[in-house]
């Protein structure tokens, strides 16, 4: 993929949805050509801050030349941060699309879980919305702070876990998925190592095509800090190991192709 240049995005809008989780709608030209499970690099304006962070894409409003990205605050002078002081009419660079994204043909005429846990959460919004096929979307939070949960619902059947037990099912989202007893033949994922270690697991005892996001252990989005590197087996190659960066070759995966 050819480099890209940055890229002065606008404000639009910005809300705290949940605690630590902020919500800002940017008018970017990425909103052309962006795809469900890609991400953006986003700049801050602090020069001490040379390196981006990637954040996932949430919805896009191709019309107005919008994206939405739903995120979580990593803590005091952080760029996060900063993005959740930014108000209407603030700018900042960002680069993107970036990334593979999810493969939507690959559902069609498919019962599919999308699956989104944590801060992994936002980008089976645009997912849900864009797919075509049957879906169940099955979403894990913390506590009570289920942030995006009506939009989900107008997008799919809904099934939540929280891990404190104050809505849905108890526990993590594979208790979602054995409490209410569903079933799948397609999976899409996006979350916590844990979470995808344990989807993985059900996937290959389901013998089910299972694609997962790595995106959560990506740290400067660009290529840059090799922070991001696992191991692979590459198909061509006889199952040689070879290391990849997720944010270069990823961040979507199908499950069978990576060590996790
Ligand atoms: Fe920095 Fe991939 S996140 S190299």
């Amino acid at each position: 993929m050819a480099e890209r240049e940055k890229e002065l995005a606008v404000v639009c809008s910005q809300e705290q949805l949940a605690e630590g989780i902020f919500s800002m709608w940017i008018r970017t030209k990425a909103a052309m050509t962006a795809m469900p499970g890609q991400f953006l690099s986003m700049y801050t304006n602090d020069k001490s801050k040379l390196l981006p962070r990637p954040i996932s894409i949430c919805e896009i409003d191709r019309e107005k030349g919008m994206i939405r990205v739903v995120y979580r605050v990593t803590g005091e002078h952080t760029g996060t941060e900063e993005f959740s002081r930014m108000r209407e009419e603030d700018t900042l660079p960002v680069i993107g699309p970036l990334g593979n994204g999810f493969p939507l043909e690959e559902a069609r005429g498919r019962k599919a879980f999308l699956i989104g846990g944590g801060i992994g959460v936002p980008p089976i919004l645009e997912l849900a919305k864009q797919i075509d096929c049957e879906k169940q979307i099955i979403v894990g939070y913390r506590d009570d702070q289920t942030f995006l949960k009506k939009e989900f619902e107008q997008n799919g059947a809904v099934y939540i876990s929280t891990e404190d037990g104050s809505v849905g099912t108890a526990g993590n989202v594979m208790d979602a998925i054995r409490e209410n007893a569903l079933q799948a033949d397609i999976i899409y994922a996006c979350g916590p190592t844990p979470m995808l270690k344990a989807i993985k697991a059900y996937a290959k005892e389901q013998e089910i095509p299972c694609y997962i996001s790595l995106e959560e252990r990506m740290a400067c989005g660009i290529g840059a800090c090799l922070a991001c590197v696992c191991k692979s087996k590459d198909k061509d190659h006889h199952s040689h190991v070879h290391n990849k960066r997720i944010c270069k070759d990823g961040p979507v995966f199908l499950s069978t192709e990576v060590e996790l």
